[in-house]
């Protein structure tokens, strides 16, 4: 029997509970979040879609990190996720 950790992480500035080790991916879909970041090209909201690493639609800032995929990569405590796009953070939260 694994006991599971309830840490916390921010997204776009905002405070979320998730728990570690579960993907950032899982961890902002337990919270309500889809949209992850603004595609640049035509400026649609992208969020999860293989969950295998293979699109690159799910990517975000992970603790000044650009471009790395949230369904590959285990949550931390304390993590700062912020969406790659030009939204502003109200833009973003309005839009999950
Ligand atoms: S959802 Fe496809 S790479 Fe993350």
């Amino acid at each position: 029997m694994t006991m599971e950790k309830e840490i916390t992480f921010s997204f776009n500035g905002k405070q979320y509970k998730g728990i570690a080790g579960h993907t950032i991916a899982a961890a902002l879909f337990a919270n309500g979040i889809r949209a992850i970041r603004k595609c640049e090209v035509t400026g649609e909201m992208r969020g999860v879609y293989c969950g295998i690493g293979h699109c690159y639609e799910c990517r975000a800032t992970i603790n000044d990190v650009r471009n790395i995929r949230t369904c590959l990569t285990c949550l931390e405590d304390n993590m700062i996720i912020i969406s790659e796009s030009n939204l502003t953070i109200g833009e973003m939260q309005d839009e999950s």
